[in-house]
């Protein structure tokens, strides 16, 4: 349910065939007319839903970009190239699409005078030097993605002050839920695969590093509440303010799968953050917004909803052999 005031509004989802992107858009498209654009690099067209417009294109493309942005009131933007790893792989590359395509939307918006809510990203502060972490914290990014996202959170701000542009920008902490999968999704969607498939879960280091999981429901809600607040110019930490360790993230899975797999530990990851803890003090003040989803409640939902998906999925087959 879209609060009464996100009705009847021409929206852009980019990435909204993606994980976060395309929970947003099914919580939107009911009472509005929805659009996404997409290349499909690692969304799914299957998770676009049936009543929004999927036009495929890159968001570094000016022409699809600006097909896209004609005439929306409000945009939300998730497209992004999401691994850490890939940025540090690819730094210009992955800048073209994480910066230079958002600053491109950033001027498509201020000729549609269209709000736009960012994904920015807990990867803007680095390392901090204090937990939790407080959206007057020092940014210091320890990866291309975390300058990338810094950058464009920053520029979000600017357009708002200079040229009157409603922008927020949300910087997600962990975010994890339904449809996240592939290779450079994050540690959750990475361990239940392992766990389920008998392999060996591979925790990178000793484990002990940790971090603050939110669900997707409670991004979208966020993500709600950004498009219809007065406060904007403005970066939103959207976490739990609870953080777990990797280790008893392997744990936890190990049991909600009831998998008889190891864990392993293989090299820690270069330039891993180690701790990461939201401080929500200011989108609960501003927003009212308030994570709602326990970390063991969203897993067992996940592992209960993926036995369900493997169980239809045996079904078909059945039916299709007889
Ligand atoms: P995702 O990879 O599932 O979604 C990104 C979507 O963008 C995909 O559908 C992909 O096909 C699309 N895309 C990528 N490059 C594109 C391009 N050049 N042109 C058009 N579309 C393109 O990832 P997600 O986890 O849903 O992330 C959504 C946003 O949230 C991203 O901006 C990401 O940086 C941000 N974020 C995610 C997390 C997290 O934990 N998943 C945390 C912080 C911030
Ligand atoms: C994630 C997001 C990033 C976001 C950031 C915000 C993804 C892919 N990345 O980065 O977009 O901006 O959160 O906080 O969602 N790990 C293992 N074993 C594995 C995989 C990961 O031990 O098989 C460990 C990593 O070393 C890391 C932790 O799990 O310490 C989290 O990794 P990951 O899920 O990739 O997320 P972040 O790097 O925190």
């Amino acid at each position: 349910m879209t609060p009464p005031s996100i009705r009847d509004r021409t929206i852009l989802v980019t990435g909204g065939a993606g994980f976060i992107g395309s929970h947003l858009v099914d919580a939107l498209v009911d009472d509005n007319d929805v659009r996404v654009l997409d290349d499909l690099s690692t969304g799914e067209r299957e998770h676009v839903h049936d009543d929004a417009t999927l036009l495929e294109g890159d968001v570094r493309d000016q022409q699809a970009l600006e097909r896209a942005t004609r005439d929306v009131d409000l945009i939300f933007h998730e497209a992004a190239v999401v691994g850490v790893t890939e940025t540090v792989e690819q730094p210009a590359e992955t800048n073209r699409v994480n910066l230079e395509a958002g600053l491109e939307l950033l001027e498509q918006a201020r000729r549609e005078d269209a709000r736009v809510v960012l994904a920015s990203s807990a990867a803007v502060y680095g390392h901090p030097d204090e937990l939790p972490v407080s959206e007057t914290a020092s940014t210091d990014p320890a990866s291309p993605y975390g300058i990338q996202k810094l950058a464009l959170d920053e520029y979000a701000r600017l357009y708002a002050d200079l040229y009157d542009l409603p922008t927020v920008a949300l910087r997600y902490f962990n975010a994890y839920g339904p449809r996240q999968r592939g290779p450079y999704s994050g540690v959750i969607s990475t361990f239940l695969e392992q766990a389920r498939a008998g392999d060996p879960i591979t925790v990178e280091g000793d484990g002990e590093q940790t971090r603050d999981f939110v669900h997707v429901e409670d991004l979208v809600r966020a993500n709600l509440l950004a498009a219809t607040t007065d406060d904007v110019g403005e970066a939103y930490n959207v976490g739990t303010g609870e953080r777990t360790s990797i280790l008893e993230l392997a744990e936890t899975i190990r049991e909600a799968t009831d998998a008889d797999v190891p864990i392993v530990h293989r090299e820690p990851r270069v330039g891993d953050v180690r701790h990461s803890r939201a401080d929500v003090s200011k989108a609960r003040r501003t927003l009212g917004f308030e994570a709602t989803i326990g970390l063991q409640t969203g897993i067992r939902d996940l592992v209960g909803r993926e036995s369900l998906e493997e169980a239809t999925m045996i079904d078909r087959e059945g039916e299709s052999y007889s």
